[in-house]
């Protein structure tokens, strides 16, 4: 089944610029110039052209997508989820995006325990995450795109997500309406510290920076943080899931496997902030 993509203009086009239409009938959007782009049958948009990819698949590969899906599923970052949607319902957010989405946990999450009246898009560079995220979830609108060029018409937004998630500041601002949010989520100074001892033969408290982007300021900013306990493989599937996955080695995987009974602080920083640029 195809999903509900938003018939009006609130995309761009990312050849020309100019506002895309959708042709429900043909399941198809087109702009003025009459650049073209189809539903994938998952119910997506691929709104990255090929002379703007920098790689041939840029973004998360599949395996690091399916990684983050068997432990995102498992619920061991369910508080940070709920977290998100209480701070989302709490300020009636109405057309949220999610930068970033990657396979999609997070707006599933939010579309399960949000406002009805809630539009939800979603965005990610990877196609594989993109295309699994849609399947999940045909109601919300999911597009493959950059964050640097993001394809929506300039204060479309109301509300933006940037979960462990790279951002560009001019375009935050851009599709942001006045007064509109920004909610990110950044690793704190313990996060799966015991994991990066598996690594790291000494292990450093991740910096903060607590620099908001031009144009915002800060509302409200929480620590989350509390102990998982994955199992062995889905320990695997969270190394899989960071930045210093490509550090380990298959030595490491395997100690982690073997270790008996291994508690993992997770840390997470959870910071809104207001758009003050007009
Ligand atoms: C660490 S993952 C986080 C995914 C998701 N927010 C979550 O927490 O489960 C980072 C995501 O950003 C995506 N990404 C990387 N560079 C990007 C870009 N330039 N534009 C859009 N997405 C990008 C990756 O494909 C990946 O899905
Ligand atoms: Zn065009």
């Amino acid at each position: 089944m195809l999903q509900h993509h938003t018939p009006s203009s609130c995309y761009s086009c990312p050849i020309c610029g100019s506002s895309l239409q959708s042709k429900l009938s043909a399941n198809s959007y087109n702009c003025q110039n009459n650049h073209h782009f189809d539903l994938a049958k998952e119910g997506y948009l691929n709104l990255l052209p090929a002379q703007h990819k920098r790689s041939v698949e840029p973004g998360d590969n599949k395996p690091m997508m399916q990684a983050r899906r068997e432990f995102l599923e498992a619920g061991y970052y369910e508080p940070l989820a709920k977290a998100v949607a209480s701070l989302i319902n709490a300020n009636q957010a109405e057309h949220l995006l999610d930068l970033g989405c990657g396979e999609g946990y997070y707006s599933r999450h939010i579309e399960a325990h949000c406002a009805s009246k809630l539009i939800l898009h979603g965005l990610d560079i990877a196609k594989f995450a993109v295309r699994a995220a849609a399947q999940k979830q045909p109601k919300a609108n999911f597009i493959v795109a950059s964050v640097n060029r993001l394809p929506y018409a300039d204060q479309y937004f109301d509300f933006l997500l940037k979960i462990f998630a790279p951002s560009n500041p001019l375009e935050l601002l851009r599709v942001l309406k006045p007064s509109g949010l920004l909610l990110t989520v950044t690793p704190g100074p313990r996060h799966l510290w015991q994991l990066k001892e598996f690594i790291y033969s000494e292990v450093h408290e991740h910096l903060l920076t607590h620099d908001l982007p031009h144009g915002f300021e800060l509302v409200d900013r929480q620590r989350i943080s509390y102990t998982i306990s994955p199992n062995p493989q889905q320990r695997v599937a969270l190394l899989q899931m960071t930045p210093f996955a490509w550090r380990a080695n298959e030595n490491v995987q395997l100690a982690l496997k073997a270790a008996i009974e291994l508690s993992i602080e997770t840390d997470f920083i959870v910071t809104l902030a207001v758009k003050t640029a007009p």
